[in-house]
């Protein structure tokens, strides 16, 4: 009371420029080294205002809910930045979609007559494996939209997501987009100029599959990666000059509805989280232990995908349960608990090309224990391939 009778009423705001930095968000970069994506004052918020307003159709008697965590984009932009920009009612929700129970979602929908909800496949793929009793508790008359967001969503969760939790009366809007674009730029309800280019550049037309670009500048777009606006160039301009590359694959098919086949580069998705295989490698790297290590990723029902590492150890040490669980710490306290390996095997020596490079593709064949390998004429010694398949992790996450 003392402090505010000698406060003013007037509080003038800080005035920017547009072009003023508003935050910068790290994301995981394919060299390993993960980049400071920074977005800016007006075209940040103009964009994901927008976006949020149009994509989800939102109304002035909407209740939304974003199910996000407020530190990652997904929370920047549509739970703070876009939804407070439209004066929008939001649900904030800081907590565990199975605590106290598995309804807990749904009750919070019905208690809040949520209109408009946004949320991940993997979190969707977590609570179907429940089934329908625990959303069925609830009556979820109020819902009218269903968002998903993070990576691809496999069309069992889509069906169950619209079929159980939507009751066949609400549209999924899956909105693609990633922490570079700021906000959504392909949704189905709009899309910032997409195209699929082949190898060499050349865009396709009709039924395809390649890379993912955009040909036109869009005013969420991040500026630069902060401290290397170099490395912004390179990253994102120079495979393909004149578009914006977004690292995804792409299918388009005869109706022309674009299809997200997933990374194209050295990144993995785990619960809508991109790793770099090269960030848990290096992680890996820094155990004495470890002489060399290669990551892939291996399905998960739940996760999307989740993290096999391949582990040659220095010469001398022996690999046992108590230097597995060492490593998987190692990584979780390095990167987070999100890059926390489910695989760790040992790999006496690893498949690399004559050039010396590993060569991923043929791991990620082994952790996903397929037997066709491609070609193999680039292998240097095949001789490691038989062992690798007979030491390969078996079982359930
Ligand atoms: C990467 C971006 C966008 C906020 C959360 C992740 C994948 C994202 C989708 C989707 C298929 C998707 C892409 C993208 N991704 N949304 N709807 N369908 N894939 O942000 O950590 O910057 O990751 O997530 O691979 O490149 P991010």
């Amino acid at each position: 009371m003392r402090l505010l009778s000698g406060a003013s009423d007037e509080c003038e705001p800080e005035w920017c420029d547009s072009e003023d930095p508003l935050f910068i968000l790290y994301t995981s970069g394919s060299t390993g080294k993960p980049k400071g994506v920074l977005h800016t004052v007006s075209g940040y918020m103009l964009y994901v205002a927008t976006t949020f307003k149009l994509v989800f159709d939102y109304q002035p008697d909407d209740v939304y809910w974003c199910t996000a965590d407020i530190g990652w984009i997904t929370g920047h932009s549509y739970i703070t930045y876009g939804p407070l920009a439209n004066g929008a009612t939001s649900v904030l929700f800081e907590g565990l979609p199975t605590y106290p129970d598995v309804s807990r979602m749904w009750e919070i929908v019905d208690k809040y007559q949520v209109t408009k909800f946004y949320t991940a496949p993997t979190a969707i793929r977590l609570l179907m494996k429940y089934g329908s009793e625990p959303v069925q508790k609830y009556n979820r008359e109020s819902l009218k939209v269903l968002g998903t967001v993070g990576e691809p969503i496999n069309p069992e969760a889509w069906q169950w997501y619209y079929s159980v939790v939507g009751e066949k009366r609400c549209p999924v809007v899956d909105t693609f987009w990633q922490t570079e674009t700021g906000g959504h730029v392909v949704t189905l309800i709009l899309s910032i100029v997409p195209a699929i280019l082949n190898e060499s550049g050349e865009e396709l037309e009709g039924p395809c599959e390649g890379y993912l670009v955009f040909k036109q500048p869009w005013p969420g777009v991040m500026r630069t990666v902060y401290g290397n606006h170099q490395r912004f160039e390179t990253t994102y301009f120079k495979k393909f000059p004149g578009y914006y590359v977004s690292g995804d694959g792409c299918r388009r098919d005869k109706d022309g509805y674009y299809w997200i086949t997933g990374r194209m580069d050295d990144m993995l998705n785990v619960s809508g989280h991109l790793l770099s295989t090269a960030e848990v490698e290096s992680a890996l790297g820094e155990h004495a232990a470890v002489a060399e290590a290669a990551v892939v990723s291996r399905l998960h029902p739940v996760k999307g995908e989740s993290l096999y590492c391949f582990v040659t150890l220095t010469d001398g040490v022996g690999f046992n349960r108590t230097l597995e669980a060492e490593l998987k710490k190692q990584v979780r306290e390095k990167i987070g608990a999100i890059a926390t390996p489910d695989f760790i095997q040992n790999a006496p020596s690893l498949p690399k090309t004559r050039s010396g490079k590993i060569m991923r593709r043929v791991l990620r064949k082994i952790a996903r224990n397929e037997q066709d390998l491609g070609d193999l004429s680039t292998l240097a010694d095949s001789s490691v391939i038989e062992q690798l398949f007979l030491n390969r992790c078996c079982g359930a996450v």
